[in-house]
């Protein structure tokens, strides 16, 4: 566990690191704002489900950080929007699987995609998956790179606190659309 954590984190810092050089900003980003106390694990356990076309394992989300680097066991469910799609992802026990996060769309300026995803459930088989979310120090602020920035500047507590409130009212987070610089 603690062997994933810290492996996890050096990988998350070398893609973040990679990433940012793409979008000529500075990779030290990561390295300053990433701390160790917000970052963390998350595994996941599925039991079989009965009745696996009505409930979701997880519901369709897009995850509320940086990137995360998932591992999920040889059961399968987990699947992904593309091109208007979901597409199943081949469980692979030799694979990591690497997923944009919100914080990385804005950060961006929209260039990264933070991707739509869900869990579904397996009748008969039990499932885990283990998780790593890169995430900033709350005051950290994400700044919209580009000329012309699709999101305001937000700090990381405020966007957690907007998700929180949404799912509180609303039963559903909205995210990103909340920060939006266009109407729509
Ligand atoms: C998550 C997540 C996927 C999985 O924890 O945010 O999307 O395969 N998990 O368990
Ligand atoms: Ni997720």
């Amino acid at each position: 566990m603690e062997r994933f954590a810290s492996e996890s984190e050096a990988l998350a810092h070398t893609l973040a690191g990679v990433l940012a050089e793409k979008l000529e900003r500075k990779s030290n980003f990561f390295k300053e704002n990433c701390v160790r106390n917000t970052c963390y694990v998350r595994m996941n356990r599925y039991p079989p489900c009965p009745k696996p076309s009505e409930v979701y394992g997880l519901m369709p989300h897009t995850d509320s950080d940086f990137l995360t680097i998932l591992y999920q066991d040889q059961v399968g469910g987990l699947q992904l929007i593309k091109d208007n799609r979901w597409v199943a992802v081949k469980p692979n026990p030799r694979a990591l699987i690497i997923n944009i996060g919100d914080l990385f769309q804005a950060w961006s300026n929209g260039m990264y995609k933070s991707v739509e995803h869900r869990v579904m459930t397996n009748p008969t088989v039990e499932r885990f998956s283990t998780a790593y979310f890169l995430c900033p120090s709350y005051d950290a602020v994400i700044e919209c790179s580009g000329d012309c920035p699709s999101y305001r500047n937000f700090s990381f507590r405020e966007f957690r606190q907007q998700v929180q409130d949404d799912v509180k009212k609303l039963g559903y987070k909205v995210g990103l659309p909340r920060f939006s610089n266009h109407l729509y």
